[in-house]
């Protein structure tokens, strides 16, 4: 079989596990393995691609990134676009393509197969918003940097008696903030999926004040309205390639630090973790996981199972259909919401 291999959207620690489980799994079956560089900008045009050999798989199971190198390119909003990809897959001769990526990539892959295009996806985002699965590569790791970015900061607040406002990444959903806010003990999190006020949080950090806490840690996401301080018609029109507002742009966490500081007087100050939180090495679980649903991506082009994709349900990793993964975002449920409330 001739199998090619991309990496799209963000980067993601995981990837290069992701694309080791399916160049692995391919040459000890005798198949031929091209990657394509920088998502599906390597499908496009004269195509840039490279035959991929055992030596490329070598050490690259801990490397952070993806050594195909990626972008937000979208054959979707390019005039005969999609007709190009399906060329170069018929140029380059490929039995099957497997698309790791988030849901813009993903969505790419599902119109594709629409078209006859052999194309299995692979579930990749630190944003961990894809419906159906249970796993994306690369939130785990985005977590970890949370909960130990909080574990550090909180001496600083606790020594000065501030509170520090932490912006997380996540686009339109909190998962990141609710998640690494549990992980590092957050005093409060605010996210897309549940709004607050301003007179909200002045009204709990008062709270907490009178309590006898005199710091406290509050985890942003980089998507969240707050009415009268940050909307999403406010900000700067700048997008990227899938038509994205680029959310760190509207400079939620500082916003909101100032506006705690000038409401309470309390010292207030902002750390925005941004490409820290997909930056590095990937987590063991990051690893494990990426080497488990790459290595059921090859399993499902070989079985030619096109316009599917393996999630991981309930600890198992079962196929799902792309389309189904892309169809709706996973939002934060309000019982994980509550429950970091408890220890506010
Ligand atoms: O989708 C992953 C993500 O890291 C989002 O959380 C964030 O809004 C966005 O990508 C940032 O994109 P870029 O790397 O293009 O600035």
């Amino acid at each position: 079989m001739r199998i090619g291999v991309l990496t799209g959207g963000g980067d993601a620690p995981g990837l290069n596990a992701a694309i080791r489980a399916v160049g692995r799994r391919g040459l000890g079956q005798g198949d031929t393995l091209i990657g394509f560089r920088n998502g599906w900008s390597g499908l496009l045009g004269d195509g840039d691609f490279v035959e991929m050999g055992r030596p490329t798989f070598s050490g690259i199971l801990a490397l952070g990134g993806t050594i195909l190198g990626t972008s937000r390119e979208n054959p979707m909003k390019r005039d005969g676009g999609l007709d190009e990809v399906c060329k170069t897959l018929e140029r380059t001769q490929l039995d099957a393509l497997v698309a790791i990526g988030g849901d813009d990539t993903l969505r790419v892959a599902a119109q594709l197969n629409e078209l006859g295009a052999p194309v299995v996806g692979v579930p990749k985002t630190m944003d961990n918003d894809l419906n159906v699965t249970e796993y994306c590569i690369g939130f785990d790791s985005a977590v970890s940097v949370v909960a130990e970015a909080l574990d550090r900061l909180h001496t600083t607040a606790a020594s000065h008696h501030r509170v520090m406002v932490v912006e997380v990444m996540g686009r339109d959903t909190g998962w990141v903030g609710v998640m690494g806010g549990l992980a590092g003990g957050a005093d409060m999190i605010i996210i897309p999926e549940f709004p607050v006020t301003i007179d909200e949080v002045v009204a709990h950090l008062d709270s907490r004040l009178h309590a006898g806490s005199d710091f406290s840690i509050i985890v942003v996401a980089e998507g969240v309205e707050m009415e009268g301080l940050v909307s999403k018609d406010a900000v700067a029109e700048a997008r990227d390639a899938f038509g994205h507002v680029m959310l760190g742009r509207r400079a939620v966490g500082e916003t909101l630090a100032r506006n705690i500081e000038a409401r309470t007087g309390h010292e207030t100050r902002t750390t925005v973790l941004g490409h820290l939180q997909r930056g590095g090495s990937p987590s063991a679980y990051d690893r494990i996981w990426a080497t488990r649903v790459g290595a059921a991506a090859y399993e499902l082009a070989a079985q030619r199972r096109f316009g599917d994709m393996p999630i991981v349900r309930c600890g198992n990793v079962e196929p799902a259909r792309i389309a189904d993964v892309v169809a709706e975002q996973r939002r934060v449920p309000r019982e994980l919401y509550e429950l970091a409330q408890v220890f506010y």
